[in-house]
């Protein structure tokens, strides 16, 4: 993993593409200027792990570019199932932060991928201040609990 600049064409990117994922459009252009400055880049090679289900979750992601897939393990002996794949303005790592339980899954990058990185105090602050996207992020992890319990067995 490399971590990259933002630069202003990135932050430009990020801003568009929050405002296309449904729940994130309500935020005003003020919220988001208040969370861009701590919004992190980071690059991955194809096949390398973002991270391991059963860790615990410290930070949300945002795809940029390429494509990462969702893995989930049941049981210490048995291979991973994937459940899901996810590409450019998909996100991913919520589950661990609204919950406060471990990872759900493995996230591995199946291509050159690069994903926005929030801090969870700083993913926290952002649903604190939008409490009706918190309450659709944790719908969509709901279904994604579901679907992947459905998927692994
Ligand atoms: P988290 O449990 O923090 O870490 C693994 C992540 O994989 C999880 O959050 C979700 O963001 C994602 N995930 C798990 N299951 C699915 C699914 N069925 N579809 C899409 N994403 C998923």
């Amino acid at each position: 993993m490399r971590n990259l600049n933002v630069g202003a064409a990135e932050v430009g990117v990020l801003a568009r593409m929050l405002r296309g994922i449904e729940f994130f459009a309500p935020l005003t252009m003020a919220q988001i200027e208040k969370v861009l400055p701590y919004i992190l880049l980071q690059a991955y090679e194809p096949g390398e792990v973002v991270f391991k289900q059963g860790q615990v979750g410290d930070a949300f992601y945002i795809v940029y570019s390429g494509r990462v897939e969702i893995k989930v393990r049941k049981g210490l002996l048995s291979f991973g199932k994937a459940v899901a794949q996810l590409g450019p303005g998909q996100f991913f790592g919520e589950m661990a932060l609204l919950s406060a339980e471990p990872r759900s899954a493995t996230v591995s990058c199946l291509e050159p991928t690069q994903v926005f990185v929030l801090v969870a105090s700083d993913f926290q602050f952002t649903l604190r201040s939008n409490p009706g996207m918190a309450a659709e992020m944790q719908r969509i992890a709901a279904r994604r609990k579901f679907d992947s319990s459905q998927k692994s067995r």
